[in-house]
């Protein structure tokens, strides 16, 4: 199942907006969310700091084993991950630019076989018991996070991307992370986001590779914090 219906709303309180009305104009579905504010109506706050996307269907009912920023490993199990190796660094930053230190970050992702580890995906591609799923992290001090994962793939309508639920002091983000150089136009919440400046801030940086592991960056910026 795709995550199909985008969800847009506050960081910290989603709303749910038909896909109909998000094509329709972000900025007159905020008129609608948010009546009577005219600071809404200048300047839409979904146009405010990274976008957010839907949760989608396959947010982790049961915890991996560990949670920790290695995703390819699980400890007490010899294997690695199937698939790509990358690693994924970035910071946590409040509008002004400045870090949201201690930032809780929950991610989940496909496995390297395009499999979530839920019981909703039933695709029938393979599980991988060495691949984690799902980490919760923090951001340091300065706001930086790194994760060692592999790249998702693509499924269904989806292209590849990576499910972020990020929490500061005072906001709560839920979002996605694209891939560079995919086809993500023919993602089914991509295009949702109309501009390409919003786009390009839910897409990561190509870093290159360092003895064959992906290296991506990418910056997620909190509205509000
Ligand atoms: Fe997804």
């Amino acid at each position: 199942m795709a995550c199909a219906t985008p969800s847009l709303g506050t960081q910290s309180s989603p709303l749910r907006i038909s896909r109909r009305r998000v094509i329709t104009g972000l900025g007159a579905a905020w008129s609608l969310i948010l009546p009577g504010s005219a600071w809404a109506a200048k300047e839409p706050l979904i146009r405010r700091g990274t976008p957010q996307l839907t949760l989608g269907p396959f947010y982790p009912l049961d915890r991996p084993p560990e949670e920790d920023a290695d995703l390819t490993r699980i400890a007490g199990q010899p294997g690695q991950a199937q698939g790509t190796i990358m690693e994924l660094t970035g910071r946590v930053l409040s509008e002004a630019g400045l870090p949201v230190s201690g930032a809780l970050i929950d991610l989940w992702q496909t496995n390297g076989l395009g499999r979530y580890h839920h019981p909703s995906d039933t695709t029938g591609r393979p599980y991988d018991p060495n691949f984690q799923g799902a980490a919760v992290i923090r951001a340091d001090a300065e706001g930086r996070y790194w994760i060692r994962t592999v790249v998702p793939m693509p499924y269904e309508r989806r292209q590849r991307h990576i499910h972020f639920d990020v929490r500061g002091k005072r906001r709560r983000l839920m979002t996605q992370m694209f891939f560079p150089g995919e086809p993500n136009e023919r993602d089914t919440l991509y295009p949702a986001l109309q501009s390409a400046k919003l786009q390009a801030a839910v897409t990561a940086q190509a870093m290159g590779e360092r003895e064959g592991v992906r290296l991506y960056r990418w910056d997620i910026v909190l509205a509000g914090e």
